[in-house]
């Protein structure tokens, strides 16, 4: 099997196989650190078999968090050694621990960070979310997120700062590398588009100097760290706010030139989150018998754009995330050259050892393969609210909601038992 195949990442790290746990924040740290539930979640993980694992995202400000329980590099540790605790709970079974650090920027919900109500989130220009037509929609979106304040040289600088800070802490602390969030609509990807970045000073303008702040960064994180530190990006496919595929190519090209280990494509953002797509249903499913090729590599959903990214960067190390749930639909993406590492969140949810027990166990059959999850329905007021709602990305909250309810079940030392896994 491909997947089992072993890859050396530029830095000299040999990662066993291609399958990663992606990144899915745990919604656990209160108020910021890392604490027991971290371990008994990743524990969980660390015994799957994985070829490298992604922790959630960790928020390099306090002020500004994605979600109040987010982990974040800005505070002293309360316990000196969480962060090493939790480095080597990940690694205990040798694979690769990579921290994914982010900024929201604009996407920055109230309540999720250590700032007043009335303090604005900060963004490269004042350019507010679109998250639906409607009224409501618009009314809701003011209210969650508002205009963001533009960012002085001082705040980008400060940005910079906390980046390197943040790889710091990782490094220090025993992980294996860090991965910067450049994709999903936050603060890097906000800084990457033309649609909300209309700077025309070093930072923006072009498409060049709106990667600038990123390049910055990934500098400064080797300056602070060392070359066998693992250095990743992941980063939007080109989509309706990432601007043309001439522009996506040379920020790429820049990023690439920076020194990174592994590009990770995925795509979306809160305005449109696509990278929650449900994929295939089931019965869909069911009813090919012998998959085609086409029909395999549909099922990630951003391999195609990889494909055009791996031929114009060949031996970049490109890893693919969104949409893979079976054995032969991996084979087929890391066959058809767009992928060198298969990227997996919400089927690492249900089935943490989802390697060793299903995709690398030869004992089960290519048909049995294939972590067929049921579409994410909920119940009562929530579900209404969903139903209801005029805001495009509910749907996508449903999803978190759900599957951030999996890791709590597994922060607390039990199994992810799902109804949504189909026999
Ligand atoms: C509960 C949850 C939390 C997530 N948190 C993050 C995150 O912190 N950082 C990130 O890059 N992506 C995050 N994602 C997105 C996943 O990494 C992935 O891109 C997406 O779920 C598609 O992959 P999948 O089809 O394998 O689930 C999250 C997804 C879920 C379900």
């Amino acid at each position: 099997m491909l997947v089992q195949q072993k890859i050396t990442l530029p830095n000299g790290t040999v990662l066993e196989n291609r399958l990663v746990k992606a990144a899915m924040a745990e919604d656990l740290a209160a108020p910021n650190d890392p604490n027991e539930q971290h371990l008994k979640l990743y524990s969980q993980w660390s015994h799957g078999g994985w070829g490298m694992i992604l922790t959630g995202n960790v928020q390099v400000s306090d002020v500004y968090k994605g979600a109040p329980a987010d982990i974040t590099t800005a505070t002293p540790l309360a316990d000196p050694s969480s962060w090493s605790k939790w480095a080597s709970t990940i690694q205990a079974n040798g694979t690769p621990a990579v921290v994914q650090l982010c900024h929201p920027g604009r996407q920055s919900p109230p309540g999720s960070g250590n700032r007043s109500f009335f303090t604005k989130n900060i963004a490269p220009s004042p350019v507010k979310m679109n998250m639906g037509d409607s009224l409501m929609a618009r009314a809701v979106t003011a209210l969650l997120f508002g205009t963001p304040r533009e960012m002085t040289t001082g705040d980008i600088h400060q940005v910079i700062e906390a980046f390197a800070e943040g790889a710091k802490r990782a490094f220090e602390a025993g992980f294996q590398g860090v991965e910067l969030h450049a994709a999903h609509g936050y603060l890097l990807a906000q800084f990457l588009s033309p649609l909300s970045n209309l700077r025309t000073d070093e930072f923006g303008g072009t498409a060049a100097k709106r990667a600038e702040l990123l390049i910055r960064i990934l500098r400064r994180i080797r300056d602070v760290t060392s070359p066998t530190f693992i250095l990743g990006v992941k980063s939007n496919s080109v989509d309706a706010s990432s601007g043309s595929l001439a522009d996506v190519m040379e920020q790429i090209k820049l990023t690439v030139d920076a020194g990174i280990d592994f590009l990770e494509i995925s795509g979306g953002t809160y305005e449109n989150p696509t990278m929650m797509a449900e994929g295939a249903a089931p019965a869909e499913r069911a009813a090919t018998h012998v998959p085609s090729r086409r029909t395999l590599e549909r099922e990630s959903f951003f391999l195609s754009f990889a494909q055009q990214v791996r031929s114009e960067f060949p031996k970049l190390i490109l890893m693919v995330t969104g949409g893979f749930r079976t054995r032969l639909g991996m084979e087929a993406a890391l066959a058809s050259g767009g992928a060198d590492l298969v990227g997996i969140a919400r089927p690492a949810a249900v089935v943490p050892d989802l390697p060793t027990s299903v995709i690398m166990n030869e004992k089960v059959t290519d048909e049995e393969a294939n972590l067929r999850l049921r579409p994410v329905r909920l119940g009562g007021w929530k579900g209404w609210l969903v139903d209801h709602s005029p805001v495009k990305s509910a749907g996508a909250g449903a999803q978190s909601i759900y599957y951030v309810g999996q890791l709590h079940r597994m922060g607390a030392g039990e199994k992810s038992v799902d109804s949504r896994l189909a026999a």
